[in-house]
């Protein structure tokens, strides 16, 4: 009995720090989707030309194309539904098959009571959801991490829809105690 004891109490130590570190207590986090919508040669442009690869179509860009965006964020797929936000940066194709591109983008949102911006970098898939993970944020987003997923939507004209999921997490120092 008493070994059966001392068993359990080595596997109960062995699995408490476990359960805790998978425990996000107190963790404060936000979820929500919007749209991004782009319009080629109004809210999105080509600044360099690329080098090798497939040609410019409404999914590829040749490898080292340089594209700068500035693309209104809408609350439903529609891009006359209210704009929320505002994603700004830039993306370098870096897929030699044109389809894949190092992007870098500030998006600035207004959003569930939330002002300020949220920063992501990471590669895009052109034609497959991508996830990217957020370095960090300004205003109420202060010190947010996380991940947003960019799928497409609406690759069809001239302007093209993706749809983009936030899983917003603040670490526990982003609410330090007066
Ligand atoms: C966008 O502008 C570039 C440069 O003027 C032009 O070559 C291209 O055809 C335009 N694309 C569309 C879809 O209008
Ligand atoms: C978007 O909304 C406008 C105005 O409400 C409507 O005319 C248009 O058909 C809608 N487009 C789509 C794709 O649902």
């Amino acid at each position: 009995m008493a070994s059966f004891l001392h068993f359990f109490t080595i596997i109960l130590s062995v699995l408490l720090p476990l359960l805790e570190a998978t425990t996000p207590h107190g963790l404060k986090s936000l979820h929500f989707s919007l749209y991004q919508h782009e319009t080629i040669n109004k809210t999105g442009y080509i600044i360099v030309n690329g080098v090798a690869g497939p040609p410019v179509s409404q999914t590829t860009t040749p490898f080292g194309t340089l594209f700068a965006f500035q693309d209104p964020l809408t609350l439903k797929p529609n891009y006359t539904s209210k704009v929320v936000g505002t994603a700004q940066g830039t993306s370098i194709t870096s897929g030699l098959d044109g389809l894949e591109s190092i992007s870098i983008a500030s998006i600035t949102l207004n959003v569930k009571k939330h002002k300020g911006t949220v920063s992501i970098v990471g590669l895009t898939n052109n034609i497959k959801p991508s996830n990217h993970p957020v370095v960090g944020g300004t205003g109420d987003f202060l010190f947010v991490q996380g991940y947003v997923t960019s799928s497409p939507v609406n690759l069809v004209g001239l302007t093209v829809t993706y749809k983009i999921e936030f899983h917003l997490y603040w670490p526990p120092y982003a609410f330090p105690k007066s």
